[in-house]
């Protein structure tokens, strides 16, 4: 890099939190699940662009640990919801060189998911072109506190010592290992949080949010994202 070349972010692995279905249905007069669904086809898109856009890692939030706390028939439709993905769309995947790859507490999904999740994964984890990561039933702190107790039982095995724990010791531990950090956080339907997604791979991530409803979210807003991302300046901690 020379002094007058301009630096150009690289974009590698792009993180989204999908927000606004609720809301989206509410304004249609619709059932919350029909959000989802409209959300589900905005995902395809984004699955899709993001190919386009040489994009190699893309994480969706699909499920947080917190929404299974949500109205009992809601919780069943997004399983459904799932389940018809991985069932009916899964073709697609493998044709475009797709690999997927789910992040979360998997035990606590139906059975028959369970097994679905597996095949697919199993079936695509030679794909290169794109790894689509669904983060389902899954919440930052406990990845955290599962990783801190893999790496405590390494200690009490002898296998490491603690003082020899750095950070790329501890991210190994992590679901997200072999994985890049983010290099954008996008978050729709104009909250601002990160809502315990990501905490430990988002420390120097760059955020956006837009007050689009992620049904409504589509290629040209993902586009615009991406150009913002590209006019930041990322400095990591450093100084120029
Ligand atoms: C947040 O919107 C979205 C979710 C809790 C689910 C996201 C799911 C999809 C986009 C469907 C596709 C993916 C799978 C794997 C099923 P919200 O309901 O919290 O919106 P609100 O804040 O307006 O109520």
């Amino acid at each position: 890099m020379t002094e007058d070349s301009p630096e150009i972010n690289s974009l590698t692995h792009v993180a989204i939190i999908m927000d606004g279905n609720g809301r989206w249905a509410k304004q249609q007069n619709k059932k919350t699940i029909f959000g989802h669904q409209e959300g589900a086809k905005t995902l395809q898109k984004i699955v899709e662009e993001s190919v386009r856009q040489k994009i190699k890692f893309l994480t969706v939030y699909a499920f947080s640990s917190e929404n299974w706390l949500r109205p009992k028939d809601e919780v069943e439709s997004l399983m459904g919801l799932m389940r018809h993905m991985l069932k009916n769309e899964v073709k697609k995947l493998y044709k475009k060189n797709i690999k997927l790859k789910i992040i979360g507490d998997r035990s606590l999904l139906p059975k028959d998911l369970q097994d679905l999740i597996q095949k697919v994964e199993k079936k695509s984890e030679n794909n290169d072109a794109l790894t689509v990561i669904m983060a389902i039933s899954y919440g930052a702190h406990q990845e955290i506190l599962t990783a801190v107790k893999k790496v405590s039982e390494q200690v009490s095995k002898g296998h490491l010592q603690a003082k020899d724990i750095t950070q790329d010791i501890f991210s190994d531990f992590l679901e997200t290992k072999d994985i890049p950090d983010p290099d954008l956080l996008i978050r729709t339907s104009g909250e601002q949080r990160i809502s315990n997604f990501l905490l430990w791979q988002c420390a120097y991530t760059e955020f956006y949010f837009t007050p689009v409803l992620w049904p409504d979210f589509n290629e040209t807003e993902y586009q615009k994202a991406i150009e913002t991302f590209y006019g930041r300046k990322r400095r990591f901690g450093l100084r120029e």
